[in-house]
């Protein structure tokens, strides 16, 4: 259930992100156009139904998306990757979970959650690290009891660990990245990685 992208854009797009020198405000324009090509091939698989329009020249069926989005970005870093999801889909509904990782044990504290109906929608989680898979299964946890069930996960660069994490606790959830990685280091950051994401997409 891992889906790795293969776009020549998205390995441009992981070069310069993973680029020490790279600036914010270069990162955060990266960070979006990868996301973009994440998104289209997240809900490759929508459903459509048809609907019957008029041409300028005869009357035609043709398809139409059919299912309600959710795109819930995990605080703080999966707000970079909001924006290509609302730009392709206006209509999606927006919800917000705040998990940070404790710099000491690597373990996620929950702070915040907003979420919107969950109920026969498509949600998309967005996060762009996916390390230990501590956040991931922990939001994919709380989706689930707030009645989520058809649920993505929408990374840029993940670890094997976390891909093994999130396949054990959700193994119905698949998952989206850009990059497959190495391995974690001592402080579970990923190798080679790109940092921290949120302090580069901020400048913190
Ligand atoms: C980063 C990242 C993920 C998490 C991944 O967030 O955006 O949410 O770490 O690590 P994990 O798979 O080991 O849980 P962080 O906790 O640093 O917070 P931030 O987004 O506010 O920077
Ligand atoms: N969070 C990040 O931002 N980067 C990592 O490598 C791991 C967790």
């Amino acid at each position: 259930m891992l889906h790795i992208l293969s776009h020549p854009l998205g390995s441009h797009c992981i070069t310069h992100l993973r680029d020490q020198t790279t600036k914010p405000a270069l990162f955060r324009t990266l960070a979006y156009q990868i996301s973009l090509l994440l998104a289209l091939e997240a809900t490759r698989d929508l459903p459509t139904r048809t609907l019957a329009v008029q041409t300028p020249l005869e009357p035609v069926a043709s398809p139409v998306l059919d299912q309600p989005l959710v795109v819930v970005p995990i605080l703080r870093a999966g707000l970079g990757m909001v924006q290509p999801f609302t730009d392709l889909f206006p209509d999606v509904s927006v919800g917000y979970i705040g998990l940070e990782r404790d710099h000491a044990t690597a373990v996620a504290r929950s702070y915040y959650c907003k979420l919107p109906a969950l109920h026969g929608r498509r949600i998309l989680v967005v996060d762009p690290m996916l390390a230990t898979g501590g956040s991931a299964v922990q939001a994919l946890t709380v989706i689930k009891e707030r009645g989520g069930r058809e649920l993505r996960l929408v990374c840029i660069v993940s670890s094997p660990e976390g891909v093994a994490a999130v396949e054990q606790a959700h193994p119905d959830v698949p998952i989206y990245t850009a990059a497959h990685d190495r391995e974690l280091n001592s402080r579970k950051y990923i190798l080679p990685g790109l940092g921290d994401f949120g302090d580069r997409l901020y400048g913190t």
